[in-house]
């Protein structure tokens, strides 16, 4: 329930009162509720088990008791702050903001002052606690521009108090050193408008003396650590607080857990927020480094033993800073003068004296600039009442953040002072509770019922009284003639209080008491226990003496503060100055008076170990607490009647699910709601009491009774509401799927009909376009064919689009309709251009060369000579043989152009014999291995003969006049096209190539003519006739067997088989002269 509380208000709602059911893991939330009440221990463990869950805030009824967690927690941010407004007390768990709402709320509904009393040792959380509330106020009381100013100025006056007020002690980095009480003025709208500080009883002891582990004020260590250079200089200060005697006491200038630095930005940003001006805090520093100047100030003895100053710079220093003449002061430091019998007498000084008197100089200057500081900061925070004087506006909330108990292994003064105040505290403290308690019966009309409790007023008179009490003594041996020291104040003690019950010295002890007690002490017997005082300094520090001489070099001073707090009237007044202890009597009357005029609350912070450790809970330390500040006491004076009260209408609002008649709702007057509700609870007579507006519960166990039975109620209510809501929020879900679903239907038929209609409609309208343009199709362009005639002309180029002809040999190209003829004839030569032009440039100067040959060959032997088809798809070659060296060393200069085998027959009997043919740039020669047989110059190449048939075989007509030719040379060749096409361009004879029908004359020498005649057959044959022709039957159309396949006439080619194929279907083309007029 815990953590459900922390996700709203409705979660809140609920903590306060579920956590009775989670007693057990998390304790009581109030005290009250503990059935156990007068056990010590059942309240230490409720402590225990509530701050082990980080749960440091208890109640005892409307007290706050808190238990300083020394860890942040994540419970003051601005969601807790607004949780806590305006909510019921008990509605929350308990908290700080809980107390101060409450305040706040009365302060406003009930325009009565308020106050907050925080009390609690040094360390426990008070001064925390007092921050947070103010807090509190800054964030949730209503406000304008002038009222943020105010709460500025409150909340900065906090780090400067506490930089010349607090300081580093054993128990607390941060120590109150003096008490405040602040007041908060708030307007008739609940805005905070002004405030109010007063300081009690500062530790000026401190300035000069501090004991092992503890510092001196936090403002020195800021200045010397945060100061600029500049500052620092000008006040004649170094930064090392080494330097400084009044800084190091304690040995331990430097503390990890502190950052001056940070601090001193901190304070000076808040000093202007006060209001100080720029001369304002040169003023204030100048006594601040005065005061640690002094500290440095040393004295020798002269002859006489009369003290001397030896630091004359720390009195320059200090004249300065001071505004006062050097000298005047030097000498001051070590005379006194005092008036006797109307004569002044001035006196010197020994050693001891002077550092007494430098050091008294030291505490009164600090001392009085404190007590300036909180005047100044009161000037800033107070409310101008301009609209009705006399008439007061405002009211007020106090706040008391003061010193609690304090016990050392060595009490002084200042201990005794301190106790002193914590005894009045708990004096009005029980005063009080036991009065609003007594109230609070009286008003609901129940009879009350006396309570026994401890009353302190017998150690308050002891303390206190006129004459007989110990301040009283005091003040006495301060004032008579004659030597007066702490051990005759301590004998005078003892004759006067003897008797009394609560005090005790080592004289007046038994036996076995006495051991305990020195010589020099006495022991008070507070109501928290006993307290042994030394009285070694009392009447020092109660005289609080400072040297008239001195006091009049103050009053002198230039320095604005330093003479505001030094008056000249404290020279002349006759009468003496009130002594410490009565000024404090005096100041802490006062503040009863306050608090008494004040309805108060109670914060009582209690600190769970020395070591400032989270999560530790030492049981000794806080058994001691809960017995100093009388918790126990407390809660017996809240318990003594009832431990539960609460308002009818709360309870019933609780409760009435347990009774039928009361639930779900009860009509009638709360009060008889809740008679009728606990009477079916049956309660007992004695458990509980009918106050007029309350119900009072007198033991916890009965209110847990009646939470058990709610719990197990709410269960069953739970699954109940939880079925019916369920149910209800089931149908409404389904109900409404339901009409999603129907509405997302409809809409979707309705658009899918739409999208079909207007489909189906589309669709008829070109259906009809479409027969109407057929019909017309044949007219000229018109309405009625328009239509028709685009979308044919369309389908065409789409389908164009898509059948495109692949290459130049693809014939195929779609019809088009007779509107687009020409275009398709023209788009058709484009096509065919780009294909055209595309190949052509892939085409290399080898290939080139190839088609030119094969162009060549096309013009002579297309369609003129059988075997020519076949030789289209075969590549030309360069040669096809390997040129004998002799041979080539013969032909000198000429180069080879090609050379291949050959078969020649020879005139006579036409015998065949293997030759080779070798062409020149300018001969054919016939080759037999090595030997030259014939060179046939291209000038005497008069033509070429073959036959239209497939036959290879080929005449050489040769001039006849030539006599070294022995007429026409008849040649066989298995590549006769390639053979003759190469020919015929090296001589340039390419209308010389005659192809013959049946027959071929040719000379064989000397004028005699050969035959050849040509037969078409199944086999080559070539063969001598019997009528003396060479007989040629060509084999069928093709090559030689040995020549056909492909892997022989490719080999050793670089060029692909697609390559010739492509160029052979392409040869049989007609695109062949496109390529040869490239
Ligand atoms: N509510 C708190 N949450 C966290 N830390 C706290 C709380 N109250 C006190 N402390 C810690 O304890 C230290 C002492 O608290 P402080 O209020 O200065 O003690 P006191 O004024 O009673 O001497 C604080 O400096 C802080 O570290
Ligand atoms: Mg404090």
């Amino acid at each position: 329930s815990r953590y459900r509380a922390e996700s709203g208000s409705n979660g809140i709602r609920m903590t306060m009162e579920s956590a009775l059911t989670a007693r057990d893991r998390v304790g009581v939330q109030d005290f009250v509720l503990l059935e156990n009440f007068t056990s010590e221990a059942a309240f230490i463990e409720n402590l225990r088990k509530r701050f082990k869950e980080n749960l440091i805030y208890t109640y005892i009824g409307s007290v706050l008791v808190s238990v300083n967690p020394y860890k942040e927690l994540e419970i003051y941010s601005k969601q807790h702050m607004e949780r806590y407004r305006g909510v019921s007390f008990y509605e929350v768990s308990p908290h700080l903001y809980a107390i101060a709402d409450n305040s706040y709320r009365s302060l406003r509904t009930e325009r009565k002052d308020q106050c907050i009393l925080i009390s609690g040792e040094s360390g426990a959380g008070k001064t925390e606690a007092t921050k947070k509330i103010l807090q509190y106020y800054a964030v949730t009381c209503p406000a304008s521009d002038q009222v943020e100013m105010v709460k500025d100025r409150l909340l900065q006056s906090n780090p400067v108090l506490e930089a010349f007020g607090n300081a580093k002690t054993l128990r607390n980095d941060n120590s109150s050193r003096f008490g405040k009480y602040m007041d908060v003025q708030f307007d008739y709208r609940g805005a905070p408008v002004g405030g109010h500080i007063l300081n009690y009883l500062l530790e000026k002891s401190r300035v000069v003396h501090q004991n092992h582990g503890e510092r001196n004020f936090h403002i020195f260590y800021q200045l010397l650590d945060g100061g600029e250079e500049e500052l620092l200089r000008r006040l004649g200060l170094e930064k090392n607080p080494q330097q400084y005697p009044y800084l190091v006491k304690g040995h331990c200038a430097r503390v990890s857990s502190i950052n001056d630095k940070n601090d001193w930005k901190v304070v000076r940003k808040a000093l202007s927020i006060i209001n100080f001006n720029d001369n304002d805090v040169e003023d204030l520093l100048s006594i601040v480094a005065s005061v640690l100047h002094l500290g440095n100030v040393q004295f020798a003895a002269d002859e006489q033993g009369n003290a001397q100053v030896t630091t004359e710079n720390q009195i320059k220093y200090l004249a300065r800073l001071l505004g006062v003449e050097g000298s005047i002061l030097r000498e001051a430091l070590i005379h006194k003068k005092i008036i006797a019998k109307g004569e002044e007498l001035v006196s010197p000084l020994n050693l001891e004296q002077a550092a007494y008197a430098r050091d008294a100089l030291a505490k009164a200057v600090y001392g009085r600039t404190f007590s300036w500081l909180v005047n100044k900061i009161n000037k800033s925070l107070s409310y101008k009442e301009t609209e009705f004087p006399g008439w007061r506006s405002t009211t007020v909330l106090g706040l008391l953040d003061i010193y609690g108990f304090e016990v050392f292994q060595h009490n002084s003064f200042e201990q005794f002072c301190i106790n002193y105040c914590n005894e009045k505290l708990q004096q009005l403290f029980i005063e009080l509770t036991l009065k609003s308690e007594q109230e609070e019966y009286e008003s609901e009309g129940i009879a009350w019922e006396p309570v026994q409790y401890f009353d302190n007023k017998i150690i308050c008179d002891l303390v206190e009284e006129k004459f007989k009490g110990i301040i009283s003594i005091l003040d006495e041996e301060c004032l008579r003639p004659g030597d007066a020291t702490d051990m005759t104040f301590l004998e005078k003690l003892e004759e006067t209080v003897k008797n009394h019950p609560h005090f005790l010295t080592h004289k007046l002890a038994d036996q076995k008491t006495r051991k305990s007690l020195g010589r020099e002490e006495f022991r008070l017997l507070h109501y928290a226990g006993e307290v042994t005082y030394s009285v070694s300094g009392f009447l020092d520090k109660n005289n609080d003496l400072l040297f008239r001489n001195l006091k009049e070099t103050m009053c002198n001073s230039e320095n604005p503060i330093v003479n505001q707090c030094f008056e000249r009237t404290e020279l002349t007044d006759k009468k003496r100055p009130e002594t410490a202890a009565t000024q404090f009597k005096n100041s802490l009357s006062k503040l009863m008076e306050i608090l008494m005029s004040k309805e108060p609350s109670y914060i009582r912070c209690i600190k769970p170990n020395d070591s400032k450790q989270a999560g530790k809970f030492v049981e000794v330390l806080i058994r001691h607490q809960v017995k100093y500040l009388g918790l126990m006491e407390n809660l017996r004076v809240r318990r003594a009647g009832f431990a539960y009260r609460r308002k009818y209408e709360v309870f019933l609002q609780r409760y009435k699910s347990l009774c039928p008649e009361t639930w779900p709702v009860w009509d009638g007057r709360p009060h008889d709601g809740v008679a009728v509700l606990v009477k079916y609870l049956g309660y007992k007579q004695e458990e509980y009491k009918m106050g007029r507006t309350k119900i009072f519960i007198r033991f916890p166990k009965t209110l847990f009774a009646t939470e058990d039975a709610l719990e197990i109620r709410k269960q069953s209510l739970a699954t109940k509401i939880q079925a019916a809501w369920r149910g209800f929020h089931q149908r409404q879900k389904f109900q409404h799927m339901k009409h999603s679903a129907i509405t997302i239907q409809s809409w979707w038929r309705g658009t899918l009909g739409r999208r079909k209609a207007a489909k189906k409609k589309w669709a008829v309208e070109t259906i009809r376009r479409f027969i109407k343009g057929f019909i017309y199709r044949n007219y000229p362009r018109c309405a009625e064919n328009e239509y028709f005639l685009d979308y044919i002309r369309y389908s065409f180029l789409m389908s164009l689009k898509r059948n495109l002809p692949r290459n130049v040999l693809d014939k195929s190209w779609p019809t088009p309709p007779p509107s687009l003829c020409e275009a398709s004839q023209l788009l058709r030569q484009l096509c065919m251009q780009n294909m055209v032009w595309r190949y052509c440039k892939r085409i290399n100067p080898e290939w080139k060369q190839q088609l030119d040959q094969k162009v060549i060959a096309s013009e002579i032997f297309k369609d003129k000579k059988d075997n020519y088809p076949q030789s289209v798809p075969r590549l030309f070659l360069d040669t096809r043989l390997d040129i004998n060296a002799k041979v080539l060393q013969a032909l000198g200069s000429e180069t080879i152009k090609y050379a291949v085998p050959v078969i020649k027959y020879d005139r006579k009997g036409y015998k065949a014999r293997a030759r080779q043919l070798l062409l020149t740039q300018t001969a054919v020669f016939i080759v037999e291995e090595a030997k030259i047989k014939q060179r046939i110059d291209y000038a005497n190449l008069t033509g070429i003969s073959v036959s239209s048939l497939s036959d290879n075989l080929f005449v050489l007509h040769v001039h006849c006049e030539d006599n070294k030719q022995k007429g026409d040379v008849v040649l066989q060749s298995d590549h006769a096209i390639e053979t003759l096409t190469k020919m015929a361009m090296s001589a340039d004879k390419v209308d010389n190539v005659n192809i013959n029908q049946g027959s071929i004359k040719f000379t064989v020498g000397q004028g005699k003519e050969g035959i050849i005649d040509f037969t078409s057959g199944s086999e080559l044959l070539i063969a001598k006739a019997k009528n003396g022709h060479l007989t040629v039957v060509s084999g069928p159309s093709g090559f030689p067997p040995h020549l056909c396949s492909p892997s022989s006439h490719l080999q050793a080619q670089d060029c692909s088989v697609s390559c010739v194929t492509a160029l052979s279907s392409w040869i049989q083309n007609s695109y062949i002269t496109f390529i040869g007029s490239i």
